[in-house]
């Protein structure tokens, strides 16, 4: 759909063939307009993830965000991308190019951004993002996508018996309200350590204090990347019961690897089916989270006449 640049579908057959339904949205716009807090299958900007108290420097000036998720800002903020009615065009059956131009001061980022994106389903099955954004002054810039996920077909009751594989060595550890420490944590030893696939359930019950302040996994994943240019393997998910795998590929640095910790079966979607707790995974490659504020995370920052 144009609001949001949201995917609402996502048909996969299963070991049967029967068709399933894998991403968890809505039946109707009406429940997209006034449920979108949960940012079901949406492009998310113009920051994709936390900047810490919503505030960040640039060029000498300070910038201050709404706080949408006290006491930072979240995803672009409550006007963010998300709830923003894309300009659509129909390429041709395989592609969708939407456009949206985010205003000077738009929820407190600089800069007129004309940000493009492209959803490509290509003929093996997979559905490409292609993100670009150019912009008048300089500004931060991280998009991604936040389809949820569930492998067993939308309103499955759990996710906790996928089996994950994240290509990540390290993680960012984050404080309680979800904002990176700073730190690159090696995963090995810990439930963050999904180097090799297991069930996502299997360390859910952890006492580490990460597990604790995500509520679970909530967490920003530092990709191994070869030096090699273009898409590298990023995470790879499996459901046992349907058969159904997907493979992340990205150009990015991060993933975050969110395990629905927010769904409390409150929202309920597709077909009358409610969403809970832990019913739906997103892994959301992107820039880390509150790079603006954070001198060791790559640079986030987007120059007038470069491109995203
Ligand atoms: C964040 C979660 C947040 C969720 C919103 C994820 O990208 O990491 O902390 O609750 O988005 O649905």
């Amino acid at each position: 759909t144009n609001f949001g640049g949201r995917i609402v579908s996502f048909m996969v057959p299963d070991k049967a063939g029967k068709p399933t339904d894998i991403v968890l949205g809505y039946d109707s716009l009406n429940h997209y307009l006034h449920n979108n807090e949960a940012y079901f299958g949406a492009l998310i900007g113009r920051y994709g993830n936390r900047i810490a108290k919503g505030s960040f420097q640039l060029e000498g000036r300070t910038y201050q965000l709404p706080i949408n998720n006290a006491p930072n800002s979240l995803h672009g903020g409550p006007k963010g991308f998300h709830n923003q009615v894309w300009d659509a065009k129909l390429i041709d059956a395989q592609h969708l190019e939407l456009q949206y131009v985010s205003k000077d001061g738009e929820e407190g980022y600089p800069g007129n951004l004309t940000a493009k994106v492209v959803y490509t389903l290509t003929d093996e099955n997979a559905l490409q993002i292609d993100y670009t954004a150019t912009a008048d002054k300089a500004t931060v810039v991280n998009l991604t996508n936040h389809a949820y996920f569930n492998l067993n077909g939308a309103g499955a009751a759990t996710i906790n018996d996928h089996l994950l594989q994240i290509n990540a060595d390290h993680f960012t550890p984050v404080d309680s309200t979800l904002i990176p420490t700073g730190v690159l944590a090696a995963v090995k030893g810990t439930a963050f350590d999904f180097t090799k696939a297991h069930a996502i359930g299997d360390s859910l019950g952890s006492k580490d204090i990460q597990m604790i302040n995500g509520k679970g996994y909530d967490h920003n994943f530092a990709l191994n990347r070869t030096a090699a240019p273009g898409l590298q393997t990023a995470a790879t998910v499996y459901a046992p019961s349907t058969g159904i795998q997907m493979e992340v590929l990205t150009l990015e640095p991060g993933i975050q690897f969110y395990g629905g910790n927010f769904l409390d079966g409150s929202l309920v979607g597709k077909q009358g089916k409610p969403y809970a707790f832990r019913s739906a995974f997103c892994l959301e490659t992107q820039h880390f989270p509150d790079a603006p504020n954070q001198k060791s995370f790559a640079s986030t920052v987007l120059l007038p006449g470069k491109t995203y």
